[in-house]
């Protein structure tokens, strides 16, 4: 419904007067409130993604075409977080399948392994690039190929930033395909560039749809506007953490949108979550609530409900819209926390550590073994 808890209101006005959505939106350097911030400005263009990923589209469909030629059909993805999370969701809600391989999980890894290798590509996503998970993926399944017989660089596509290890290492090694993401892009706002795009595509996911949906709902989350969702949801985030709550439901009473909740409990975690401050967010899934195979996404409006005690925020609109306008709501809730919403100190930290473990950290040579992370 359209209330929003009293306290979140004073907030809501303010964001609306200070001309917010649209600065966004615009990628305007003011944005931030002082020139010292202005770089932040460089990390919006995630706001356009649903124009500047278009030429992507093409570049997907010819690859997904000949990989379905060649009888390439299982797709393998090896990345984890915002190298993971948006792609499950695209494919989870198009029921079109997708192997993740997100932890060092032997399981996981061995029920992947068990898949038909001769009709798998791996795409091995990692914006760093030296994610030591997602490398020793890349590792296993090289040996893998190897093993059956399969030329293994005819069988990796890779997904990085320009100038990455990973990508130095996919030219260098001849893998099928190396696509460059936009470094400007965190991963968790990452859900409509090559990281979400490129695995969910040549599953057979429409991404070409996905950002249609996207550019759909643009006009109304660039208003400065109190019916703004995004504007309506970061108000509502700005003020629970405002009143000393430290922790917020998700409560998916229907989306129809299947692991929704756990890519945006990462976005708005990883967002809000440093300096000490931050919103936990805890996502509950309705098991009574339809599933996509119920009700077309199209269709279906999103009722992300319960937030916040007693209000409701309502928020409609299929998967591409949704990935903007939550990502555009946890931007400006970090203006009102106070804090930047697109660096990870703490995640970066825990990568540094990871490697550390490893005889040669900032290495993507092929010598050494995944035993390294995955104990002997
Ligand atoms: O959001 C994050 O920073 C993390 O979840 C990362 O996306 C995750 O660790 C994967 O990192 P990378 O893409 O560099 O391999």
């Amino acid at each position: 419904d359209s209330t929003v808890e009293s306290s979140a209101a004073p907030l809501l006005d303010k964001l609306v007067s200070d001309r917010i959505a649209g600065k966004l939106a615009a990628q305007d350097p003011t944005l931030w409130g002082s020139e010292a911030e202005a770089e932040a400005a460089i990390r919006l263009s995630w706001t356009t993604l649903y124009q500047t990923s278009r030429p992507l589209i093409g570049e997907i469909e010819a690859l997904r075409t000949d990989l379905r030629s060649e009888g390439i059909d299982r797709i393998v993805l090896a990345g984890m977080g915002g190298s993971s999370l948006a792609p499950e969701v695209i494919t989870g809600t198009e029921n079109v399948a997708l192997t993740v391989l997100d932890t060092t999980d032997a399981g996981q890894v061995a029920d992947a392994l068990a898949g038909d290798l001769d009709r798998t590509m791996l795409v091995v996503s990692s914006k760093s690039g030296t994610t030591v998970e997602t490398d020793s993926h890349r590792r296993i399944f090289t040996e893998a190929f190897t093993e059956a017989g399969i030329d293994a660089a005819s069988r990796i596509v890779v997904v990085t930033d320009p100038g990455s290890a990973l990508a130095e290492l996919g030219e260098n090694e001849g893998y099928r395909k190396v696509f460059l993401a936009d470094p400007n892009v965190g991963g968790r706002y990452s859900a409509l560039t090559a990281f979400g795009l490129v695995p969910a595509g040549l599953a057979g996911a429409d991404v070409a749809r996905l950002l249609d949906q996207a550019a759909g709902v643009a006009d109304a989350l660039s208003a400065d506007s109190a019916d703004n969702p995004a504007l309506r949801l970061a108000a509502a985030l700005g003020s629970a953490h405002a009143d000393g709550a430290e922790k917020v439901v998700l409560a998916d009473t229907g989306s129809g949108i299947a692991g929704f909740g756990d890519w945006a409990e990462q976005l708005i975690a990883e967002s809000t979550g440093k300096q000490g401050t931050g919103l936990l967010p805890v996502v509950v899934e309705d098991a009574g609530a339809p599933g996509f195979a119920d009700a077309g996404q199209d269709a279906t409006p999103v009722a992300i409900g319960e937030l916040l005690g007693e209000a409701t925020i309502a928020v409609a609109g299929p998967l591409g819209a949704q990935f903007l306008l939550w990502e555009t709501a946890v931007a400006v809730a970090g203006r009102l926390l106070g804090i930047d919403p697109f660096d990870q100190p703490d995640v970066e930290a825990a990568k540094k550590a990871a490697r550390s473990l490893l005889d040669d950290p900032g290495s993507l040579s092929e010598t050494g073994s995944p035993s390294a992370v995955f104990g002997s």
